[in-house]
């Protein structure tokens, strides 16, 4: 069969995204088609409101309501998913793979609850999936564990993968305001998503973990069997005592190879890390990722995470990868390089009580002698190991508490929760989160 040498592309959304993926490839056409040996056609974008007022003009007709009319369009080879959902969105995407269509999506909530299902379609029709834009914007986070990093087994993958939760923290950090009064400003940018959980509570960075998961450990981690948590309970003053300490707070997922367990921990944690890391200094909307492999050591990534130019920049390069594959005289031997093969694996997902960490403890506690004995006695019971103390009078009869601990398992952190709960001098529930203890 003769190759093509123009590849039509169909856009299913023209929002921020779908724009931006218009404007660049428009204006970069000429590079890319002359490192791809082929051209590459806009044909078609969808959109819900055809009358809408845009910053990126499209001519007239190649704009249409329907996103049904690219999807079984014989003309159209590559289809870039950017309508976000997982209703719509996983219909289309299974259509346009049935039809031995390219897709490319930078939709991490449809490839988190339904990536088995797409790559199942996707090699029975000998179809390609891509997906670079659905992991930290314009951070070429996939092709790096994909490829670049392939000789790797991965012990752990750790990193800033919201970018909304990172600018929160940042301003609540650096200028000692509380999260209501930055989530307000964050809302006016636009950087909070309308699922306002997603962001928030650590669902967004979840999503992307269960990706990296796939692509790290060969399997589909169940989204519900992860701990995930957000950074609603955190406060200016746990961004000050971190600082006292030497740590900043961010929001990590954590997915974590527990030694020779054959289990992977994933996870979303708001986490004191120390402030020399290089993680530590990822600040405001950017992402950052640190993967330890067991042949390249440690590498890092960091960048905008979200934004139109950057997932408009990781969706193109999964155009010109598509593009390759379906230009090259040798595509048959290349697709079956490409397609999204089953990894042969064993791992499973751990239970979060298997999981060892240092933990931050903050409580509020009566203010009179033999408390700190009390509490030191009941982690103690547990086995749990204090490494530092801080104390702020809050009132005369009340301080915050500030423990550190020493690296301990998350099931005897829990028992000593429990515990200190019990305790009368304990006033309100402690809250706790993980300590990070790498130089990254
Ligand atoms: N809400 C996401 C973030 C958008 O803040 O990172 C990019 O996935």
């Amino acid at each position: 069969m003769p190759q093509k040498s123009t590849l039509n592309i169909g856009l299913l959304g023209f929002g921020t995204v779908g724009q931006g993926v218009w404007k660049h490839l428009q204006a970069n056409s000429a590079n890319l088609e002359q490192r791809l040996g082929g051209s590459l056609y806009l044909a078609k974008a969808s959109t819900k409101d055809l009358s809408k007022i845009r910053s990126v003009s499209i001519p007239k007709e190649q704009l249409t309501d329907d996103p049904w009319e690219i999807v079984n369009d014989p003309q159209i080879d590559i289809v870039c998913e950017l309508i976000g959902g997982t209703d719509l969105a996983r219909k289309l995407t299974l259509k346009a793979l049935e039809q031995g269509k390219t897709v490319v999506s930078a939709n991490k909530a449809l490839i988190c609850e339904h990536g088995q299902e797409i790559f199942d379609i996707a090699r029975t029709h000998q179809a390609h999936f891509f997906f670079e834009a659905s992991v930290a914007g314009g951070i070429p986070i996939i092709k790096t564990l994909r490829e670049g990093l392939v000789a790797n087994r991965f012990s752990l993958i750790h990193g800033i993968l919201n970018g909304t939760s990172n600018y929160i923290l940042t301003r609540m950090e650096q200028e000692g305001l509380p999260l209501e009064t930055v989530l307000a400003d964050a809302r006016k940018l636009g950087y909070v998503e309308a699922d306002e959980s997603l962001d928030l509570d650590g669902w967004d960075a979840a999503h992307k973990a269960v990706i990296l998961t796939y692509l790290a450990h060969g399997f589909w981690a169940d989204p519900k069997a992860l701990t995930v948590e957000g950074i609603r309970s955190i406060t200016p003053q746990d961004m000050s005592f971190a600082k006292k300490l030497g740590y900043k707070i961010k929001l990590l997922a954590i997915i974590e190879n527990i030694k020779n367990s054959g289990q992977i921990a994933v996870g979303v944690h708001p986490t004191l890390i120390p402030e020399a890391t290089i993680l530590a200094s990822v600040d405001d909307v950017f992402n950052g990722i640190s993967i330890t492999g067991d042949v390249a050591g440690t590498t890092f990534l960091v960048g905008r995470g979200a934004g139109q130019d950057a997932t408009a920049s990781a969706v193109i390069s999964d155009i010109a990868d598509a593009a390759s594959l379906l230009l090259n005289t040798h595509q048959e031997k290349n697709a079956q390089k490409k397609a999204p093969l089953p990894i042969e694996t064993s791992c499973k997902i751990a239970n979060p009580e298997a999981v060892t960490s240092a933990y931050y403890f903050r409580m509020c506690a009566k203010d009179k002698p033999g408390v700190l004995a009390e509490i030191a006695e009941a982690l103690a019971a547990h086995e749990v190991s204090v490494a530092s103390m801080l104390q702020e009078s809050l009132d005369k009869n009340k301080v915050a508490l500030v423990i550190t601990t020493h690296r301990a398992p998350e099931s005897q952190l829990t028992q000593a929760i429990k515990h200190l709960e019990q305790l009368d001098c304990i006033l309100e529930k402690p809250f706790f989160i993980r300590i990070l203890d790498s130089d990254l």
